[in-house]
């Protein structure tokens, strides 16, 4: 390469970076459009995922004696939000249940259909007698339209108007140890 060519290439290159510059500005609104993140140009950071928030949650497996062991609880999720806190939190309150084959699963308690809390509720003639639906075994049952979720089936509506099951929290166990560690992904209710 001649010196006169060398002098070009460095000249384009440096003449390019503006370019490149004002390329990422314009693109960066429409990228954190796309993909929320923390920072306004951290494009590539960790997206605005919401976030437990301390008091986490936590259990032992002997707070669970036996199949339908059913223990309320309350989860505070933290958003990033750009006030002078930097964060907002919600407090969704929630149902632990040790099921039959021992697993050990949780739902948020606001109900799908219209954000009401619903109740846990162990005996099936109860059910019938409060919530006009007789189910097979211990359900999730909302007071305000009757909606009632099987928690043996993943939290499925068998009655009333839900659309869904309400949503599950993430769990980790470790040993004897089970903590609650985030919301499935998709609005509160
Ligand atoms: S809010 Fe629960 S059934 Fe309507």
């Amino acid at each position: 390469m001649t010196d006169g060519m060398k002098r070009r290439t460095i000249l384009k290159t440096v003449a390019a970076i503006p370019v490149a510059g004002t390329l990422f500005l314009l693109a960066s609104p429409f990228l954190r459009y796309l993909r929320p993140t923390l920072k306004p140009l951290d494009i590539l950071g960790k997206s605005d995922q919401p976030l437990a928030e301390e008091p986490v949650p936590k259990f032992k497996d002997s707070d669970f004696p036996d199949a339908w062991t059913c223990i309320p609880f309350m989860f505070y999720q933290k958003y990033i939000e750009y006030n002078p806190e930097e964060k907002e939190v919600r407090t969704i309150p929630g149902f632990i249940v040790k099921l039959p084959n021992n697993d050990i699963v949780a739902y948020s308690r606001i109900c799908p259909h219209l954000g009401c809390i619903f109740n846990f509720v162990k005996d099936p003639n109860e059910c019938a007698k409060g919530y006009n639906f007789k189910p097979n075994g211990p359900v999730f049952a909302c007071p305000c339209h009757l909606s009632v979720y099987d928690i043996a089936q993943g939290g499925k509506v068998v009655s009333g108007p839900a659309p869904r099951p309400p949503r599950k929290f993430e769990i980790k166990r470790d040993g004897d140890n089970i903590e609650i560690l985030s919301l499935e992904a998709g609005s509160i209710a």
